[in-house]
């Protein structure tokens, strides 16, 4: 028997083949209503300035779960980002109940001590430590050692501030951040990734003249951000774009922007210098063809807007981790897991890294003496490498 019978059939029948048709259509019929009238209006993206082939470190640690401890467990809520103090040997770290908590690193992680700071009555994310003692907060804030609050700025050239991000301060003092996005707040910040218009800004602010500047504007949600040794220049990520950009400080070529690192094989999140040589660009997640194709095409974007209005945003999230890069932004080395999800930051501490995660309760260490990352010949061997 062909399938026309079976149609003709089950269509003389009458019901089983009307019920059919109306099964399959009334849902996409309410789909494309709901797509019709939704407000949402994506914008194309540049892509041709992101779609090349992801970057591959020459030496990868593809498994870095193994080995790898956890700490604060249950206490550390969401450790976002991490600011170390090599003077006292403690961590500064925000968490999503609002604290700034203080970390003490000790060689077993049974030892470590945790204890609050202040609370900034927020969400807490980019943190660094300020000259006097001090920790100052995205927002902008600055956290005394005694747990004293205190507001710096929130506003620039008559916008708010919506989704203070990525913090770093100068030797002398100037505090430098980004506001990924003037739009969208932490809890809708998917919209904004989504949408795919640069509403993020690099600031600084002097301390002296309390004075709030707009150095860079029209960023694709302006992330991490993180001071050169040398104070001559600060590099910058945009996690859309899937780059990080190098602003000039000094000299004639004082604010003018270069590449720094493109075609990150994840989302850059927050970018730390390490004191040898090394920035640690955490990544949220890994870059798959689904993302190239909704960063190409704007409907696939706004059904995706829609969908997550109605649907839980499932967990897709993996092979998250930190890539450090040299002083010219040359991939040095790639730690990640495919079963880490959300690392939005990575200090390397002596043998140590410490990773902390916008979600995860705990800041996961990795000893990389004993786990150190391999060449890339030695990585495929054991089928691990997606590069
Ligand atoms: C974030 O923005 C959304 C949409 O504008 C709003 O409903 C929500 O209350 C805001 N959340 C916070 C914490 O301000």
């Amino acid at each position: 028997m062909s399938s026309t019978d079976t149609a003709t059939r089950t269509g003389k029948n009458g019901c089983p083949f009307n019920f059919l048709i109306w099964v399959c259509l009334a849902p996409i019929t309410a789909a494309i209503i709901l797509y019709r009238i939704d407000p949402f209006d994506p914008a194309p993206l540049p892509v041709h300035e992101f779609t090349s082939k992801p970057i591959s470190a020459p030496k990868k640690n593809p498994r870095m779960l193994h080995g790898s401890e956890r700490l604060g467990s249950g206490i550390l809520l969401g450790p976002e980002d991490l600011a170390y103090d090599p003077k006292s040997q403690v961590l500064y770290t925000g968490c999503g109940d609002g604290w700034i908590k203080r970390v003490k690193v000790t060689e077993s992680v049974d030892d470590t001590v945790i204890e609050d700071v202040a609370n900034t009555g927020g969400r807490p994310l980019g943190v660094a430590l300020g000259l006097n003692n001090d920790i100052v907060v995205a927002g902008l804030f600055l956290v005394s050692e005694e747990g004293e609050v205190k507001l710096l700025t929130d506003e620039a050239e008559g916008l708010k501030f919506k989704l203070t991000d990525g913090v770093d301060v100068g030797e002398d003092g100037m505090i430098y951040f980004t506001d990924a996005t003037y739009k969208h707040n932490l809890s809708v910040h998917h919209f904004d990734m989504l949408e795919g218009r640069p509403h993020g800004r690099v600031l600084s602010y002097n301390p002296s003249t309390k004075e709030t500047k707009v150095l860079l504007q029209d960023l694709f949600f302006a992330n991490g951000l993180a001071l050169s040794p040398d104070q001559t220049f600060f590099v910058f990520c945009e996690t859309i774009l899937r780059r990080c950009s190098k602003y000039n400080l000094r000299g004639h070529k004082k604010g003018s922007v270069e590449k720094f690192v493109e075609n990150l094989p994840g989302f850059p999140d927050n970018i730390r210098y390490d004191g040898e040589g090394q920035f640690w660009i955490a990544m949220f997640t890994e870059t798959t063809t689904f993302w190239d194709l909704a960063w190409r095409y704007p409907f696939i974007r706004k059904t995706l807007a829609i969908a997550i209005k109605y649907i839980p945003i499932p967990i897709t999230e993996k092979n998250s981790g930190v890539m450090a890069v040299d002083m010219d932004g040359n991939p040095v080395a790639h730690y990640f897991d495919p079963k880490m999800s959300a690392i939005t930051t990575g200090v390397k501490i002596g043998n140590y890294l410490y990773c902390g995660s916008i979600y995860h309760p705990y800041i996961t260490r990795l000893d990389l003496s004993r786990f150190q990352a391999q060449e890339s010949a030695q990585v495929n061997l054991l089928g691990a490498s997606r590069f």
